[in-house]
């Protein structure tokens, strides 16, 4: 009885430590490559010709990805609610002597997105670069938030990805060509207090499990990019007042400069920029904070899961963090997910 104990152990033990000893060789191999990134810049795609649809494409980051996107040559079909905003941007972009067409289309109903893609599909035919960026904040403390105003955030914000990646995902993987693109935010990633963060945090999932699926359906040539800005100066937080320090240290970001970043991430083909960069930390540092994943459980499971001091959750919890660190980009490419 003793000895089998014993040798359950020594078995659990030698596990452990391989499992340890094979993620040390990962991790070394991908910042080797990182190395090696850092002097060869990524080559960035062409997407000359290419069918790009912009969402919220009136408004300030949607207009200047726009633009980028029309002055590396794509035709643009250009989704928003608000239509002079949308015109206004169709027209700037047609100066620059790309194909656009515009659509009026409410982001919240769902039936208003199936509608406007099987007309794009028709009229215009399929796309191949999707940016989700349409978004909206309440930016109330829950109990004085209507709920109209909640429900209309994660609609937009959370709901539409799917929607919108149901409507166009089937097209691109006829043709195993594609890319879709999640503007979510950096406020997505370390707090889920309000109606926006929390739709956000949907979006970072939705974009995590939809780049999972891919590669296991070995669609390789289907690209996803997960954006998180920090706070950038276009109004949308206006209201909003930033601690002192913080301000100081991590100034509110400027709106060309997101999207050019941006549009290195997505020309490069990297799955995920957060902007400035210090919000990799945060990125990181989620899956070392243990208070902030059992409340995650609880809250998915109904119940809370004790994994906690299980050496076997730490190893997981490390592979996790080394899983996060190469889709933000930052240790170079591999395929391996989990
Ligand atoms: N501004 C920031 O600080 C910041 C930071 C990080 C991420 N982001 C994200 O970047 C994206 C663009 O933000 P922005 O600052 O340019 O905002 P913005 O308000 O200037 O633009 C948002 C656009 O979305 C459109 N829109 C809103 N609801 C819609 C609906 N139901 N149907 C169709 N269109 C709708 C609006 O009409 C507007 O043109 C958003 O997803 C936002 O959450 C913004």
């Amino acid at each position: 009885m003793w000895g089998r104990y014993c040798r359950k152990k020594v078995l659990g033990t030698m596990i452990l430590i391989v499992d340890l000893l094979l993620m040390i060789i990962d991790v070394t191999y991908s910042i080797l490559c990182a190395v090696v990134r850092t002097f060869l810049h990524p080559r960035l795609k062409s997407i000359d010709g290419e069918l790009c649809l912009i969402t919220g494409a009136g408004g300030v980051l949607g207009r200047l990805f726009v633009l980028e996107f029309a002055k590396e040559g794509a035709h643009l079909v250009l989704w928003d609610c608000d239509t002079a905003a949308n015109e206004r941007t169709a027209q700037l972009a047609r100066e620059l002597g790309v194909e656009v067409r515009t659509y009026t289309v409410d982001l919240s109903k769902r039936q208003s997105i199936y509608d406007a893609a099987e007309r794009v599909r028709a009229e215009v035919g399929d796309v191949s670069i999707l940016v989700n960026n349409a978004g909206v904040v309440a930016g109330r403390r829950l109990l004085e938030c209507p709920d109209e105003l909640l429900e209309r955030t994660l609609l937009v914000n959370c709901h539409a990805l799917f929607w919108m990646t149901k409507a166009f995902l089937p097209q691109m993987k006829a043709r195993n060509h594609g890319h879709i693109v999640t503007i979510a935010s950096a406020l997505g990633l370390f707090t889920t207090a309000c109606d926006y963060c929390a739709s956000k945090f949907g979006a970072v999932g939705f974009h995590e499990s939809l780049a999972h699926e891919l590669r296991a359906e070995n669609h390789d040539g289907i690209k996803t990019t997960l954006v998180c800005p920090y706070i950038v100066d276009t109004g949308m937080f206006s209201g909003c007042e930033i601690r002192k320090e913080i301000r100081n240290l991590i100034p509110p970001l400027e709106p060309l400069y997101t999207v050019q970043q941006s549009m290195k991430a997505i020309l490069g083909e990297q799955e995920m920029i957060c902007i400035p960069r210090i919000m990799y930390i945060v990125f990181i540092a989620r899956d070392f904070c243990e208070d902030g994943e059992e409340c995650f459980l609880e809250a998915a499971d109904g119940d809370r899961v004790g994994l906690a001091g299980d050496p076997h959750r730490q190893t997981q919890r490390l592979e996790q963090v080394v899983v996060k660190v190469r889709l933000a980009g930052i240790l170079g490419e591999s395929k391996t997910f989990i």
